[in-house]
């Protein structure tokens, strides 16, 4: 397995690969892996010849007071398990070689309506740079498919829409959030919780299933289960940002009639903010 910090560098190695006919699947990271993104990884190698995964922690994505600086850099660690996994490919390069003019001159990718609410609506500008980062690393890779994990619900609504908005000739996948065994979603900002922190974050989880139940037994007043939802999370010790019944489609408020439904919280416990979904079809 190589791993690659230039662009130039990069496409020169892809060129070749592509005159052998080999298909390539993209996994975008921001690093410091863990098991779902290994899965991400698995999931390109049974599909295609080839598999990149990028590395890189995008500052057009993180807010001001967010956690840009102390977001855990771990490329060594991370080498080892992509290649464990049947990575072809690491490309981790650096912010000048991502945004050689600067941040504040960088055209911009604006994904309109599903960017809107939820965490578009507490993080401004977050999607914008989850949009046009991903669209760069299209353009850099320009794989055959790139693989997502759906813990990012509404990141993958973006991406898909960008996709087709734009007509990229890249065929998006999602992959099944992975969990501990106590249900906590995998995710690299889980090393930020204490121990007492990490005991209570299962409530997250467990408020999601416990309220999908009351929606598929009929409960017809879902403002109400997102109220109770909320209520539980902060009667845990967090801090509730949203807990939203919506369309999986549109990613507007569910009517009881719809058959697709996901449920998306974000909530902090202490100065971490978690994020969950949980999907149901009737
Ligand atoms: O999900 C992530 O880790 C990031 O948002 C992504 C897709 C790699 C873009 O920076």
């Amino acid at each position: 397995m190589r791993t690659v910090h230039s662009l130039k560098e990069l496409r020169t190695i892809l060129r070749g690969y592509r005159r052998q006919g080999k298909t390539i699947g993209l996994v975008p990271t921001m690093g410091n892996l863990h098991e779902g993104h290994i899965s991400l990884v698995r999931k390109a190698a049974e599909a295609a010849d080839i598999v990149v995964t990028s590395i890189f922690v995008n500052p057009m994505q993180f807010g001001a007071g967010e956690d840009l600086e102390s977001y855990p850099r771990t490329l060594a660690e991370d080498q080892e398990q992509l290649e464990a996994a049947g990575n072809t490919l690491v490309f981790a390069p650096t912010a000048s070689e991502v945004y050689p003019d600067g941040l504040a001159q960088q055209t911009q990718v604006i994904v309109p309506d599903v960017s809107d609410g939820h965490c578009g609506a507490s993080r401004p500008g977050h999607f914008e740079g989850v949009a046009t980062v991903v669209s760069m690393l299209f353009n850099m890779v320009q794989p055959d498919f790139a693989v997502f994990g759906e813990k990012d619900f509404q990141q993958l609504a973006v991406i898909r829409k960008m996709v087709r908005d734009l007509m990229v000739p890249v065929e998006v996948v999602g992959a099944p959030t992975i969990r501990e065994t106590d249900g906590l979603a995998k995710s690299s900002r889980n090393g930020y919780l204490s121990p007492a922190e990490r005991k209570v974050a299962p409530v997250v989880y467990r408020t999601l299933r416990e309220t999908a139940e009351k929606i598929e037994e009929g409960h017809p007043d879902l403002q109400a289960l997102e109220q109770d939802a909320t209520a539980k999370l902060s009667k845990a010790g967090l801090r509730p940002d949203y807990f939203n019944i919506v369309n999986s489609r549109t990613l507007k408020p569910a009517t009881p009639e719809d058959s697709d439904i996901t449920l998306l919280v974000a909530a902090f416990l202490g100065t971490t903010r978690l994020i969950d979904n949980l999907s149901i079809t009737r």
